[in-house]
């Protein structure tokens, strides 16, 4: 069995349509997409068009509820331009959206972490607003009563494998949209993938367990950023120009 995880879209459309075509020249048919599909500055409506038609089954990122939690004038930056171009049929769709689900039996799939979809499973925060690779234990905690062998979640756009102690597997595939972000809360700490191509991940179930494949795909990066920066975000016009914030 071979499938394709994607994650952290944010409204990049030209991103999604990358990866899509990357998936279909490898003939991969399943995909499972981890959430945060639409915030930011970007293509939001023509994202959503997209994911809808292709039915693509996916799990609740935190700026896909904060797209619809809360009034228009309580949602943030990354939410109102996003917010202006979905439909009700879009926003209908992220109603419907589970916090998390099974992908074919075989693989737990959450946004955050199984308990918020705020929670940075895999990375901790160091107190110079680094993300670092989270202590195993505590990385094992939050995988308490999961009974897949395959774990996935996004979130923090970094593209990594973690492998349990008892062989289970928990993977980020990475950010399709998104290559740098900065949060301030509880202190100040950014992302930087380092390059602006679109990330995903492959899986493919062998008899040795599951193998990992982080794909990064190239598309029209800059204009992407162009788009970014004429609707008011330079520094996220600037991660999807070239992967680095500033
Ligand atoms: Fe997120």
């Amino acid at each position: 069995m071979m499938f394709a995880a994607i994650a952290d879209i944010h409204g990049n459309c030209a991103a999604l349509e990358a990866v899509l075509s990357d998936i279909q020249r490898l003939g991969i048919e399943d995909i499972v997409n981890l959430g945060d599909c639409f915030s930011g500055p970007l293509e939001a409506g023509r994202t959503a068009d997209l994911l809808i038609s292709r039915n693509i089954p996916t799990v609740r990122g935190n700026h896909d509820r904060a797209l619809i939690d809360r009034p228009f004038e309580r949602m943030g930056d990354w939410e109102k331009p996003a917010h202006a171009q979905l439909s009700p049929v879009h926003l209908a769709w992220l109603q419907a959206m589970p916090f998390d689900r099974v992908f074919k039996d075989v693989a737990y799939c959450c946004h955050g972490s199984p308990k918020d979809d705020l929670d940075y499973w895999l990375e901790r925060l160091s107190p110079e607003g680094v993300l670092h690779l989270r202590p195993l234990k505590e990385i094992e905690a939050l995988a308490e009563g999961i009974t897949q062998p395959l774990m996935l979640c996004g979130h923090t756009h970094i593209a990594r494998t973690v492998q349990l102690s008892d062989g289970r597997v928990i993977v980020n595939p990475g950010s399709v949209g998104c290559p740098g972000w900065r949060d301030d809360e509880p202190f100040y700490h950014q992302v930087e993938a380092g390059h602006p191509l679109a990330s995903y991940a492959v899986l493919e179930e062998t008899g040795q367990g599951w193998q990992v494949y982080f794909r990064q795909v190239r598309y029209d990066h800059m204009a992407m950023g162009k788009l970014a920066r004429t609707n008011g975000m330079p520094r996220l016009a600037n991660a999807i120009a070239t992967g680095w914030l500033d």
